[in-house]
């Protein structure tokens, strides 16, 4: 009987699971799905994925692969089909030489990170992460038993990892540098001597692996040149996973397929820990991720000026509101804006906006405005918006928060 009533009161989760909080994105992207469903005119502002449809040439690959009866498992780590598009994106795109057995196809960019993580990091190993960050890295270093180090970077540097405090924040227990350009949450992108000067504390630093996030690699704006690590140093092509996929720039976010190239050793443990987990990313998105990287790119530039155009637009509209600074990011399709200038203010109702989270909560429930709070990406007190969406519904959600600031008092 006794060991019944204990049973019963064990917990029935891994104390693993007891380190990470659930994503904040995908929970308030929920909320709003809610407040809608309840018949609320709400704007949601919190997605990270392009507006945009998936280009019909990719969706006719797909089509055509499940009548070619491309329907069954594929090779663990992608098709050869894939594997190949893939190396001469690497070498056209970022001058990168990848054999096959230095690629390796998983389920979303985010799966390619997880992987890495689950192949190398041991209890204790540290992970630097420059802070505003995507809310995921940190919580995989947790499940996978590692140390996430958040070193914050200031707005006046654009948001941007200096040289300096990362080789202040590198010990002898660092397994990996995180870097993220364009960012997901400040659009924030790396000029080359920006990099450079990044890559040079790298190179001192043998012991690091670097994980190059270049996913919003194509979305940047102006006349601004995306650069990686491992093309700007060589010396660092030895230890450097330069991670990508066809999520944002294809508009392929439900296809579920992310990439990477590295050393063959790493290569081969994330296939080992996939062959265990997933086995293949689906066939269909693979021939589908083919058609992506092999057919014509000519929507990329259409969609990027439309992206560009609303990041200007949103960036005047937020940044004549008095109380919110809104610095303009190189690329991705967010902006990062501070609400310093609104915290201690009162709500109509006469609660106090305490935080950026608060701020969030007060747009979602006064304006009906769905954004992310910073803290969620490890930054205070900003505030995220996506503004993947059309012209009339950002113009529509900035007028609706220029008028809930004023309203605070
Ligand atoms: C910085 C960053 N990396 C990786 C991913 C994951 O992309 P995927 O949808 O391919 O898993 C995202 C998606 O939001 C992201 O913002």
């Amino acid at each position: 009987m006794l060991m019944t009533v204990e049973r019963t009161k064990a917990p029935r989760t891994a104390e693993r699971l007891s380190r990470v909080k659930p994503s904040p994105t995908v929970a308030l992207f929920g909320r709003v799905a809610q407040l809608r469903a309840q018949g609320q005119n709400i704007i949601g502002l919190v997605a990270g994925e392009p507006d945009f449809d998936t280009p019909e040439n990719i969706k006719e690959a797909a089509v055509a692969a499940m009548r070619a009866g491309q329907t069954k498992y594929t090779a663990v780590d992608g098709t050869p089909a894939l594997k190949e598009a893939i190396r001469a994106k690497f070498k056209r795109e970022n001058g990168l030489d990848y054999a096959a057995d230095q690629i390796i196809v998983s389920v979303g960019g985010k799966h390619v990170i997880y992987n890495a993580f689950m192949a190398t990091l041991s209890p204790g190993d540290e992970v630097i992460i420059a802070a505003p960050y995507w809310v995921s890295y940190p919580e995989m270093v947790l499940l996978c038993d590692g140390v996430p180090v958040i070193v914050p970077c200031r707005a006046k540097a654009g948001f941007k990892l200096s040289a300096e405090d990362l080789e202040r924040a590198i010990t002898p227990k660092t397994k990996w540098v995180v870097l993220n350009s364009p960012s997901n949450p400040s659009g924030a992108a790396y000029l080359p001597d920006e990099l450079k000067r990044i890559t040079e504390v790298l190179v001192r630093n043998p012991h690091v692996l670097v994980l190059t996030d270049d996913i919003y690699e194509h979305l940047v704006y102006g006349n601004f040149t995306f650069n990686t690590a491992a093309q700007i140093e060589p010396e660092l092509y030895d230890r450097t996973l330069t991670v990508n996929g066809v999520s944002k720039t294809y508009c392929m976010t439900g296809w579920r397929i992310g990439y990477a190239g590295g050393p063959r050793d790493l290569v081969k443990g994330m296939a080992a820990v996939q062959s265990h987990s997933t086995t293949n990313p689906t066939s269909i998105s693979q021939a589908a991720a083919v058609e992506a990287l092999n057919g014509p790119q000519d929507f990329i530039a259409k969609n990027n000026a439309a992206f560009a155009r609303r990041r200007e637009m949103v960036v005047d509209a937020l940044g004549r509101i008095e109380g919110i600074e809104c610095h303009k990011p190189e690329g991705a399709f967010y902006v990062f804006p501070s609400c310093q200038g609104l915290i201690g203010r009162k709500r109509p109702d006469g609660q106090i906006i305490a935080s950026d989270e608060d701020f969030v909560i007060y747009l979602l429930e006064k304006a009906g405005v769905g954004v992310v709070f910073g803290a969620a990406f490890g930054m205070s007190p900003y505030f995220r918006v996506s503004y993947a969406a059309s012209d009339d519904v950002l113009r529509d959600a900035c007028n609706r928060i220029a008028q809930a600031s004023h309203d605070l008092s």
